[in-house]
């Protein structure tokens, strides 16, 4: 079996694993119980967040344990757009994940709040950040979850800094895959997405430049300081901790696909007419291809290569189902014939050549058999 499907979840790397397996005889308790075994599992919650920290480089104190990503995003839009507000607009883009687009949209229609779109160029990067006043909230996604495209997002954090409006941006794909530092980037919402890790799914992170500014979505007891009620996943939390304090390991291996990938985009380009790979000519994630092949529905490509034990998907997981091509390649002027033909490979540190030269195979087979039909 090949999976190139990283962008959706990552296996959950070995050291989680035997991690858990031993974890899970035990000790139990509640990290918000008094007594000692509680305070021991709240500690080792402590570590963990300073190992966050770390690896993210940011203040414990700016980091609040959420369910994943789509969490985290919706506490951010809640405490940002669900209020008294000064002024009326929302700076976004067409390139945003669902959790985000779907949150803003809600929020845009219940209180009447202006949308203004960043300009997306074909290759799939958000251009001219100019803004006349401050907004409610700008969001611009790090790294695009389909095309792998790395947007500008420290030149728009500067901007938005200097227009005085909070910046949420969604870094769930590029965290483990490349470099990032809290701190230096200035932007006001960072997320996690542990399950994008090696790590377990059902828990995230949100970082905030400045946690005042959040209101809690979850009301609970008190924890993660009264912004995220119910008890922590601890054990979730803990394995969370351990990928943390090998990021850096993790970022270099992604690094090496680079060259791998590259190499296949070239060999599958020569050997396909009219093979379109989305974003090329953008910086993008060293594990993302976004391929296009004319005419040919991305689902019959996806079908065919199920039938040989690679498993890749059409776009994003969540919107897999979605007949329509998406609303960011749609921003990037694709048509519907090109469109409908996306398949989304993303590989992960277990990627080998052998894979890329079996899927390169697997894909030209498919490309034969099914160009046949559509002729
Ligand atoms: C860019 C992006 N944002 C947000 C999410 C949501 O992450 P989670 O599954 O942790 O809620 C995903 C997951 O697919 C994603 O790719």
């Amino acid at each position: 079996m090949i999976y190139a499907d990283y962008n959706a979840t990552a296996p959950v790397a070995e050291e989680v694993k035997q991690y858990l397996l031993e974890r899970l005889d035990g000790p139990f308790a509640n990290p918000n119980a008094l007594h000692g075994l509680g305070q021991n599992i709240s500690h080792a919650m402590e570590q963990c967040r300073n190992i966050c920290a770390d690896a993210l480089d940011c203040y414990p104190e700016q980091i609040i344990f959420t369910s994943g990503a789509s969490e985290s995003i919706s506490q951010v839009l809640f405490s940002t757009l669900a209020f008294a507000r000064k002024n009326n607009s929302i700076l976004t883009s067409s390139l945003e994940h669902a959790a985000l687009k779907n949150g803003i949209n809600f929020y845009a229609k219940k209180f009447n709040i202006d949308i203004n779109q960043l300009a997306i160029n074909s290759g799939g990067k958000a251009l001219n950040f100019e803004i006349e006043s401050p907004q409610l909230l700008a969001t611009l996604i790090a790294a695009h979850n389909e095309t792998g495209v790395i947007q500008d997002y420290l030149a728009f954090a500067q901007k938005m800094d200097e227009m005085q409006t909070p910046y949420l941006c969604d870094t769930t794909q590029l965290i483990g895959k490349c470099p990032f530092s809290f701190k230096k980037s200035n932007v006001d919402y960072a997320v996690v997405s542990s399950h994008k890790l090696g790590s377990l799914p059902g828990v995230g992170i949100l970082i905030a430049k400045n946690p005042e500014t959040l209101s809690p979505i979850i009301f609970g007891g008190g924890q993660e300081k009264s912004l995220r009620g119910g008890t922590q996943n601890y054990l979730a939390i803990e394995c969370l901790g351990l990928v943390m304090s090998k990021l850096e390991k993790r970022v270099e291996s992604f690094s090496k696909l680079e060259s791998l990938k590259l190499n296949f985009e070239e060999n599958l380009t020569s050997q396909i007419p009219g093979l379109q790979i989305i974003g090329a000519k953008e910086q993008r994630l060293s594990n993302t291809t976004l391929l296009a092949i004319p005419a040919i529905h991305g689902q019959a490509i996806q079908i065919e290569l199920e039938s040989h034990d690679i498993f890749v998907t059409t776009s994003s997981a969540c919107s897999d189902n979605e007949p329509e091509i998406s609303e960011s390649l749609k921003a990037m002027g694709i048509e519907d014939d090109l469109g409908r033909g996306v398949i989304r490979l993303s590989f992960g540190e277990k990627t080998t050549q052998d894979d890329f030269n079996f899927i390169n195979n697997a894909i030209i087979k498919a490309y034969q058999k099914l160009a046949i039909i559509k002729h």
